[in-house]
């Protein structure tokens, strides 16, 4: 059997602790690894591979994370390459790799183009004795230029199919969901267009600020951080139109075909279109939190938003004329992320004469997070004699407790070493991404557009609201707990 060579770069860096290695060591103790698969660490630091694994094996105990298989697992560890980027040290790397082998470029995004060229540069890209795989975080790119810069020096080298990039969120098995159940029921699909849909509100809402990525975070912001990204792939999966089958190609074909319809956000009108903010100080019940110019490592006039709300239009005889709106921010009031779906007013004449002639529209609902269920709200009468109607929530949960599913790290790593591209971003999803939020970050660029402020700890600046498209339409609360029960 050929033996796959995992090549971390960055291996001691904050993404690899938490997130690779636990992922790998999950996917190990569940026997989803091939006995051949054996991991090679490239870093910087002078350090031999017992000081790292021992690193590693604390940083996994720290968390509270079970290491009872460690020992076998540390065996998958066969090299410490220590080495800098540059072609020189990279070159070493060439004595160790012979089979298949993926490229794991956990390293600063300014890093990833001189990665890639200085392995193929030594070679390691031709796949003349087994594969050869490059795997690329986000973000790619910091705009729609440099994207395609980043994209032009890559696939100078490496042809599409050998390059895997990562968006996590699609290695979410409630975002893999939303597919099986948009396409897996009747139900719903009827009634997922224009005559029936009003608006579409996606949300990711943390409660953490910047943490210790201030550094990062600075030079990024909400946009290029969650929308540019996370949130594009929850739009586009849920506006696309079913593919012909779940091949990786048909799949993103679908995705790019809702980005390609998506209506230019006018140059001069930006401000009708998206609202950026930045939290100041505030509360999460007694505790205190400082504003983001207070957050160390953040510039003291940073003009860079916390907070991000867009809308967008799809012009296609599916979704034409209804708004998407998009949000996400850092310190606010409730951890959520979900999709709804709200859906049109019934036809109430048939109540005219009674309570019930303004019921609340029926909405559907994808939660994330805090839960993961799926929610239709409807109106049912109420109990007593008069025809009053309450409002009712059909949940599902989607994991029964007991049900232990994979994180998203975990799904993704196990699809690289397969080499399934069905959750990785093809680029020109990524460079349409970039397209869409290009006139918003260049109009954000210019300083003309204001900044809305908001308290940590709160829903967000009131200012989102000058982008709904009619009074009727507002933000849900993050605070909502519709059903009182609880998922997960
Ligand atoms: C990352 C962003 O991609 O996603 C972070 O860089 C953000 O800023 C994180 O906190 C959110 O991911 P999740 O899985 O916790 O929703």
């Amino acid at each position: 059997m050929s033996v796959t060579n995992l090549v971390i770069f960055g291996a001691t860096g904050d993404l690899t602790r938490r997130f690779l290695v636990p992922a790998l060591y999950r996917l190990h103790r569940a026997g989803l690894l091939e006995p051949s698969l054996r991991v090679t660490i490239y870093a910087r630091r002078p350090m031999g591979l017992q000081a790292y694994l021992e690193g590693l094996e604390r940083a996994m105990r720290d968390t509270g994370r079970s290491v009872d298989a460690w020992h076998e697992f540390a065996q998958r560890f066969v090299m410490y390459v220590q080495g800098g980027l540059d072609a020189e040290s990279v070159r070493q790397l060439r004595q160790y790799i012979d089979g298949n082998a993926v490229f794991y470029l956990a390293l600063p995004p300014g890093l990833f183009a001189e990665a890639a060229e200085y392995l193929a540069a030594a070679g390691l890209h031709h796949e003349h004795n087994g594969f050869r795989r490059l795997v690329i975080e986000k973000p790619f790119g910091q705009d729609l230029q440099t994207a395609r810069q980043l994209q032009q020096r890559v696939s100078r080298h490496w042809h599409e199919e050998q390059v895997f990039r990562i968006d996590h969120y699609l290695g979410k098995e409630t975002v893999q969901n939303i597919l099986v159940f948009r396409f897996a029921n009747l139900l719903l699909e009827a009634l997922w267009n224009r005559n029936y849909v009003d608006f579409v509100q996606i949300t990711a809402a943390e409660t953490a600020g910047v943490e210790d990525r201030s550094g990062y975070y600075d030079q990024s912001g909400a946009l290029r951080d969650m929308v540019q990204n996370h949130l594009m792939q929850l739009f586009t999966l849920t506006a696309m139109e079913p593919p012909p089958c779940l091949d990786a190609d048909a799949l993103r074909g679908e995705k790019v075909k809702v980005l390609q319809c998506v209506r230019p956000i006018p140059q001069n009108a930006v401000g009708a279109f998206a609202v950026r903010g930045q939290y100041t100080r505030g509360r999460a019940g007694e505790t205190e939190m400082p504003g983001y110019l207070e957050e160390p490592g953040v510039a003291p006039r940073s003009t860079t938003e916390t907070f991000a709300a867009l809308k967008l239009y799809v012009d296609n005889w599916r979704w034409q004329g209804v708004p998407f709106y998009l949000r996400t921010g850092k310190r606010l009031a409730a951890e959520r992320s979900e999709i709804a779906i709200q859906f049109k007013s019934a036809p109430v004449h048939l109540f005219r004469q009674t309570p019930l002639d303004t019921l609340a529209p029926n909405c559907f609902v994808f939660e994330m997070k805090p839960s993961e269920s799926m929610s239709l709200v409807a109106q049912a009468k109420s109990v007593g004699l008069e025809m009053r109607a309450r409002t009712v929530v059909l949940r599902a949960c989607y994991r029964e407790a007991g049900e232990e599913g994979f994180e998203a790290y975990e799904t993704l790593l196990l699809s690289i070493l397969q080499g399934d591209r069905t959750y990785f971003l093809r680029f020109d999803e990524v460079e349409l991404a970039w397209e869409v939020l290009d006139p918003v970050l260049r109009a954000w660029q210019t300083g003309n557009l204001p900044m809305a402020y908001y308290p940590a700890g709160s829903e967000g600046p009131v200012e989102a609201e000058r982008i709904l498209d009619s009074p009727s339409h507002r933000w849900r609360p993050l605070r909502i707990d519709s059903t009182g029960a609880s998922c997960g």
